[in-house]
């Protein structure tokens, strides 16, 4: 029998999504990669899968979950299975620096960054900048280790100080701060590789939206994750710039990803900067309750009809008397 297959290694993110396949009837298994094997002498089992694996598995102390999500994907790849997300996507997935050559060369425009790997070339890459400037790890996600600093200056001496940790993949990014004339950024919400909605995140409070303006205290870095502020509010949006919601899908169709959040701000003049893909998206659950829309059903049911698609094919015999008659 033929199922959908969740492929993730986080259980609370998948839970909204149970929900929906278990309301409308879809057989599902989920594969938690954290640790395991591939046998490349077996073949894997019929059906649809969904990499949902994240940049951040490692803040939950599944270090080498996209190692391992990366081979079981390319298991299935070789032997032509239907993966949504698939090995192009994880690879953005855990890249920034991948991200960013990858969006624009759909002509997307990317906030001028620059990566580092150790502290001296992240030194070296700080001369570049002249204003504010972004520290990021270059595997990020729920904005983990992204600061924000006044100078370059602020920047090396954070990176010549104990208090700088080496990102995961030994990649730092270096980023222009872009400044919105309102605290909000948007995070374009994609399903069958078709714009779905957008959300409108605040930016005022919110650990997870650090660095905001005034996380930015003289030369101390953002204390991204500590301060005690209430949820950011999530707003839902129908539409973004028709121009970019062309290429954000072209985008996406070459780069195997049919699920995606992308984030982008909007600074002063009115110019689009886009700055994060995440290939394992989630939604506002209290947007969705106030705007009616639900993210996780909408790919339930994009799963099932990939499904029904591949495995219900029509009954050759029935179609051949029909066409006798
Ligand atoms: N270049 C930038 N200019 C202004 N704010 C930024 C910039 N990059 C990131 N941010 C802020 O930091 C948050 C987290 O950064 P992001 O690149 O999305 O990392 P993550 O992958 O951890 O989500 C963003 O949602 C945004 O609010
Ligand atoms: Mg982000």
């Amino acid at each position: 029998m033929s199922r959908v297959y969740v492929l993730h290694e986080n259980d609370s993110w998948v839970q909204p999504l149970r929900a929906a396949f278990e309301a409308q009837g879809t057989p599902y298994i989920e594969w938690f990669l954290d640790e395991g094997m591939v046998d490349f002498a077996s073949a894997p089992p019929d059906g649809v899968f969904y990499n949902r694996m994240s940049a951040s598995s490692y803040t939950r102390d599944h270090r080498y979950g996209p190692e391992y999500a990366a081979i079981v994907l390319s298991w299935l790849e070789r032997h032509g299975r239907r993966v949504v997300n698939d090995t192009r996507a994880l690879r953005l997935e855990i890249s920034k620096a991948a991200q960013y050559p990858a969006l624009e060369s759909f002509g997307i425009r990317t906030p001028r960054s620059i990566a580092a790997v150790g502290r001296k070339a992240i030194a070296a890459a700080a001369n570049r900048f002249d204003g504010p400037v972004i520290l990021k790890p270059n595997r990020g996600g729920k904005g983990h280790g992204v600061q924000l600093f006044a100078s370059p200056e602020a920047l090396k001496a954070h990176v010549a100080s104990d208090a700088f940790e080496l990102p995961v993949d030994g990649v730092s990014l270096l980023q222009e701060y872009i400044k919105a004339p309102q605290p909000f950024i948007t995070r374009a919400e994609f399903i069958g590789g078709r714009f779905f909605y957008a959300v409108r995140v605040n930016t005022e409070q919110g650990f997870e939206l650090c660095p905001a303006d005034q996380c930015a205290v003289g030369d101390a870095f953002c204390p991204a994750g500590e301060t005690a502020a209430p949820a950011p509010r999530f707003q839902i949006i129908d539409r973004i710039d028709a121009g970019l919601r062309r290429r954000y899908e072209a985008f996406l169709a070459a780069n195997g990803i049919g699920i995606a959040g992308i984030e982008f701000i909007t600074d002063a003049s009115g110019t689009i900067y886009t700055y994060d893909v995440n290939t394992n998206t989630n939604y506002n659950p209290e947007a969705e309750a106030r705007d009616g829309r639900s993210g996780m059903r909408a790919i339930a049911r994009y799963l099932d009809d990939e499904l029904v698609r591949l495995y219900s094919a029509p009954d050759v015999s029935a179609l051949a008397v029909a066409a006798a008659v």
